[in-house]
C-alpha cells in the first residue's frame, strides 16, 4: 500500500460512515483510488462526491441520475456489479439494512477484502458469509468500533476466554423505564456520544444495537454467546476488550470517533497518522466507569442473546421485526417501548430454519416484515 494506491469502493458513501470514510481518505489521499461511490436517494450529495473523487462507477436508486464520464449504475444489481470488479482491493460496505448482504457476498466470491460496517450482513447470514470468506481467503475487517477494538486485541483466538463488549448505555441510561418507553423521537435520537444514522441511533437507545453487535462478534470471532459479555461504559473510551484464558485482559482505548475504526479497517494492516484529532491523555480522561447492563430496562439485549443462541433464521426474524418497528417509531406510529414488544412477539413465535439458504433468508425477511407491519397496525390490541 505504501507504493501502490489501494483501490476502494464505498457502498453508502452519502451516509454517516460513508462521509466519514471520505474524510479519512481526504487526509491520506495519496494512499487511495476510489473505484465506486453509491447512495440510495441522496443524489445531490453523490453528485458532489463524484465531481470531487471522479470514481469509475456511481450507483443510486434514481434511474434518472447520470454522471458524464462515469459508469452510472442503479439499484441492487448496480451494487453487485461494483462488487464483481476485481480491480477493487477493498470494499467498504456502509449501506444500512439488508441491502448490504448480496453485494458483500458478491465481493467475497470475487476475492475482494471487505471493510464491514453493515451489521445486517452478519446478523442475517453470518454463517454463510464467514464460511465463504474463509474458503476464498477474504479478509472481513470490522468497522464497528467494538469489533475493531477486538480485532486489534486478538492475537490467537484459541487462548481467548471471553469477549467484553462495551456499551455507552445510550440516552436513557439514567432515565426510568417509563421515561424511556414513552420518549419522543427527538429524545431517542439524541445520543450522548455518537453521531450516527437514525436507525442505528434508535437501536442504541434500546440497546438492540448492542445485541446486534453481540451477534456480529459471535460470527466474526467464532466465540460462543455465553463467552460474550456486555458492560456499560458511559465514557466510550474503552471500545472493547478480551480476556485471555490466563486472566490477562487486553482492551483497546481511544477517543470516541468513528474516523479511527474506519481508517483502521480501510488501511489494515498498515497505520497512518491520518485524521486523528489529538493525542490520547489518561489524565485528561481521569475516570472510566463500568456497570452491568440492566436487562429489565433493556430487554432487547436479552432478546438478541436469545435469538443468537437459537441461531439459523431466528436472527433474520429478529432483525427484520426490529427494523420495521424502528421505522414505525421514527414515523410516530408506535412508542419506543413497543419496539421490544413487537420484536419479541415476532421472534418468539418464529419457526426457526436451522441453516437457511440466502434465498430462504430473503424470503423470511420479506414475510416477517409483512407480518410485523400487520402487528404494528394492531398495536393497541397487544
Ligand atoms: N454510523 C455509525 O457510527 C455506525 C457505526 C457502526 C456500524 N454502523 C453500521 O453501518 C451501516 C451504515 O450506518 P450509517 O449510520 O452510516 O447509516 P446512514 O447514515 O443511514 O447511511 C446509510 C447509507 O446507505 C445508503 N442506503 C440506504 N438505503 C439504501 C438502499 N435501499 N439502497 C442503496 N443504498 C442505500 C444511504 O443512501 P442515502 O444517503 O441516499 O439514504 C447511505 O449512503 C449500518 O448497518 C450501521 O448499523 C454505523
Amino acid at each position: 500500500m505504501t507504493e501502490n494506491k489501494r483501490k476502494i469502493s464505498i457502498l453508502g458513501s452519502t451516509g454517516s460512515i460513508g462521509t466519514q470514510a471520505l474524510e479519512v481518505i481526504d487526509k491520506i489521499a495519496d494512499k487511495f483510488e476510489i473505484i465506486a461511490l453509491t447512495c440510495g436517494n441522496n443524489t445531490d450529495l453523490l453528485r458532489k462526491q463524484c465531481e470531487k473523487y471522479k470514481p469509475k462507477y456511481v450507483c443510486s436508486n434514481d434511474k434518472n441520475f447520470k454522471m458524464n464520464g462515469i459508469k452510472t449504475l442503479h439499484g441492487d444489481e448496480g451494487l453487485e456489479e461494483i462488487c464483481s470488479d476485481r480491480e477493487n482491493d477493498i470494499i467498504l460496505v456502509a449501506v444500512s439494512g439488508k441491502i448490504g448482504l448480496k453485494p458483500t457476498l458478491r465481493a467475497i466470491d470475487n476475492g475482494i477484502d471487505i471493510a464491514l460496517a453493515n451489521k445486517e450482513t452478519l446478523v442475517m447470514a453470518g454463517d454463510i458469509v464467514m464460511t465463504k470468506a474463509r474458503e476464498k481467503g477474504v479478509k472481513i475487517i470490522p468497522v464497528d468500533s467494538e469489533h475493531c477494538a477486538i480485532h486489534q486485541c486478538i492475537k490467537d483466538i484459541k487462548y481467548v476466554n471471553k469477549l467484553i463488549i462495551t456499551a455507552s448505555g445510550g440516552p436513557f441510561l439514567h432515565k426510568t423505564i417509563d421515561e424511556m418507553n414513552n420518549a419522543t423521537v427527538e429524545q431517542a435520537l439524541c445520543h450522548p456520544r455518537w453521531n450516527m444514522g437514525k436507525k442505528i441511533t434508535i437501536d442504541s437507545a434500546t440497546l438492540m444495537n448492542k445485541g446486534l453487535e453481540v451477534i456480529e462478534a459471535h460470527h466474526l470471532f467464532g466465540i460462543n454467546f455465553d463467552d460474550i459479555e456486555v458492560v456499560v461504559h458511559p465514557q466510550s473510551i474503552v471500545h472493547s476488550a478480551i480476556e485471555y484464558k490466563d486472566g490477562s485482559v487486553i482492551a483497546q482505548l481511544g477517543l470516541p470517533s468513528m474516523h479511527i475504526p474506519i481508517q483502521y479497517a480501510i488501511t489494515y494492516p498498515e497505520r497512518f497518522e491520518g485524521i486523528k484529532s489529538k493525542s490520547f491523555s489518561f489524565s485528561e480522561i481521569a475516570r472510566l466507569d463500568f456497570e452491568k447492563p440492566d436487562f429489565n430496562k433493556f430487554p432487547t439485549l436479552k432478546l438478541a442473546y436469545y435469538a443468537g443462541k437459537l441461531g439459523g433464521s431466528a436472527t433474520v426474524c429478529m432483525n427484520a421485526a426490529n427494523e420495521e418497528a424502528v421505522f414505525a417509531f421514527l414515523n410516530g406510529k408506535i412508542h419506543l417501548g413497543d419496539i421490544y414488544k413487537i420484536t419479541s412477539t415476532m421472534t418468539k413465535s418464529h419457526s426457526v430454519i436451522k441453516n437457511p439458504t440466502i434465498d430462504e433468508i430473503f424470503e423470511i425477511d420479506k414475510e416477517i416484515r409483512i407480518r410485523t407491519k400487520e402487528l404494528i397496525i394492531n398495536i393497541d390490541t397487544m
